[in-house]
């Protein structure tokens, strides 16, 4: 009965009469807020895997980055500013853990490309709580990007091909661009 059912229906399609809806492809849409394709998405959130497993060296790596490039930021770093040698911030237990603590940031940030609504409340929450750092400027947020996209490559290795650094790219640009809006309504009220 199920399949006479079917060949009325494939005769009514025939004769351009549908009784029956057609199933639609399956959607690939985006968020129009999203700066990546679906593809890119999935590929970004499939690369991820590679770096959830490896946080904290990820983290470290960046961070120790961040400060040979940019030394005048860890100042503003009250648990670990006195860490002036690179082996001395390589080996300390508060510097891992403030790198896991942003990497987590991240990691949540990178899960949340799914759902932007999200996506843009923590990461805006994020950004404001910088607020509290005395010193601290929305444009600091920018200099975090290039130990990002070499921490990352130094995890993935020959994983991080020309369109997984692209993707990367777009990415950390998009969530920079979150937490420094989140920084500056803050600052605006
Ligand atoms: C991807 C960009 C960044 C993310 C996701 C991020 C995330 C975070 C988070 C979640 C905290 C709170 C940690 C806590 O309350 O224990 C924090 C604190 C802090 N962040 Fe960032 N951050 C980013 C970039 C930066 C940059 C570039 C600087 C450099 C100046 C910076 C400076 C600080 C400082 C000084 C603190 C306070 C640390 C403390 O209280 O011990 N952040 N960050």
């Amino acid at each position: 009965m199920g399949c006479e059912l079917g060949k009325l229906a494939s005769r009514d399609n025939r004769n351009g009469a549908r009784k029956f809806e057609e199933p639609t492809p399956p959607q690939v849409q985006v968020d129009p807020r999203l700066p990546l394709t679906a593809k890119q998405k999935y590929n970004m959130m499939a690369s991820w895997k590679g770096i959830s497993r490896a946080m904290e060296s990820t983290g470290v790596c960046m961070f120790l980055k961040l400060f040979e490039e940019h030394s005048e930021l860890l100042l503003l770093f009250e648990k670990f500013k006195s860490l002036k040698s690179k082996e001395d911030q390589a080996t300390s237990l508060e510097l891992a853990e403030h790198a896991t603590t942003v990497m987590s940031t991240l990691d949540e940030g990178i899960k949340g490309l799914d759902d932007l609504d999200t996506f843009f409340e923590y990461l805006n929450q994020v950004g404001a709580s910088h607020r509290r750092i005395p010193g601290f400027k929305a444009e600091y947020f920018w200099r975090i990007e290039k130990p990002f996209l070499e921490a990352v490559e130094t995890t993935l290795g020959d994983r991080y091909t020309s369109n997984v650094e692209n993707i990367y790219k777009i990415t950390i640009k998009f969530i920079i661009e979150t937490l420094v809006k989140g920084f500056e309504n803050a600052n605006a009220t």
